[in-house]
């Protein structure tokens, strides 16, 4: 039996066919099984002496089997890690990766260089009242300064607001009567406009301050620093006189445009100039429905687009480019 087990052990393949030997041998019908069982047969000496020899014959046998059973299941885990092996070496798949829209980007960059010199960040409803967005900045109803701004009504009171300048009312409400009042306060405003260069949502950053002793010469000192930051230190401003029911007085600013030679792009009609905003000092008017003494305090305030300033800084000469959502287009900034 143990010469006949331990050959066939060596021609074993696989686990299962050890098993079935096992059986064989050891199982109900199996061969040592079977020796046993005729033990009853012999005598009385004989038996213990048989009984030693079919025990050690059976622990040698399933030492062997041990054995064979640790072999193969070697052999599977090697093989298993073989075929499971990870190639480390090979490049990964990038994934795609997002990134800020255009205008969020030149918000920031805005907001950047305005907290740099002190600002701080105002914010405000984009459904507005019209006592904000027109009454208190100094355009009672039927002021024919109105007809500036398109404004998309919800009812005869409420609206898209138009601007941002009305948190700068809603700014000095709060504040008042501390000084300085120093915000800026980026956001969208409405209007009912759409072509190349306006689309009827745009975003604004305005600019408030108030103080004591203010000047026309501040605001024009902080617009050429902002515009330089801005678009680079070559940059000259011109400030072209202008009207707002809210500014007196006021301005309208343009920047040099260098992005075309100065001339010959759509964006500054070959004029070499483009406006980016509006500004001029705070009307007298809007310090007091804001709480404060226009005899004691003065200010400037500004709005400028945002949609024009990302368009002059990265050459786009479409403004709806900026709403497509076109990611070939998104992708360059
Ligand atoms: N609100 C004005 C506009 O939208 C811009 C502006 C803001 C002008 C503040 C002067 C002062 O055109």
């Amino acid at each position: 039996i143990k010469e006949d087990t331990l050959e066939q052990l060596t021609k074993l393949t696989s686990s299962e066919e050890l098993q079935e030997l096992k059986v064989r041998v050891m199982g109900k019908k199996g061969s040592l099984t079977s020796l046993l069982k005729q033990m009853g047969q012999l005598s009385a000496e004989e038996r213990p002496k048989m009984g030693q020899i079919v025990n050690e014959l059976r622990t040698q046998l399933e030492d062997a089997w041990d054995k064979k059973w640790r072999e193969f299941e070697k052999n599977a885990l090697e093989s298993r890690l073989r075929e499971e092996r990870i190639d480390i070496s090979l490049p990964g798949y990038s994934l795609p990766q997002g990134h800020q829209h255009p205008l969020s980007k030149v918000i920031e960059e805005i907001e950047d260089i305005f907290m740099g010199m002190g600002f701080t960040i105002a914010e405000g409803p984009e459904i507005e009242t019209d006592y904000y967005n027109f009454e208190a900045l100094n355009l009672p109803k039927d002021h024919p300064a109105r007809d500036m701004q398109d404004t998309f009504f919800i009812t005869e009171d409420i609206l898209l607001r138009t601007q941002t300048s009305p948190v700068q009312i809603r700014t000095m409400e709060k504040q008042r009567p501390q000084l300085p009042v120093k915000i800026i306060a980026p956001g969208k405003v409405f209007r009912n406009d759409d072509d190349a260069t306006h689309s009827p949502m745009f975003h604004q950053v305005e600019g408030l301050l108030v103080d004591k002793g203010v000047r026309m010469s501040d605001l024009k000192g902080l617009l050429l620093y902002f515009s330089r930051q801005m678009f680079g230190e070559s940059r000259e401003i011109r400030l072209r006189p202008s009207f707002f029911p809210f500014t007196e007085p006021s301005a309208e600013v343009d920047v040099s445009c260098m992005l075309c030679g100065g001339a010959g792009c759509r964006l500054c009609k070959g004029t070499g100039w483009i406006e980016i905003l509006g500004a001029g000092m705070v009307h007298p008017h809007v310090l007091e429905m804001g709480g404060y003494n226009p005899k004691e305090v003065t200010g400037f305030a500004f709005g400028m687009g945002v949609e024009r300033i990302a368009m002059l800084k990265y050459g786009i000469e479409d403004m709806r480019l900026l709403f497509d959502n076109d990611i070939r287009f998104l992708e360059q900034f």
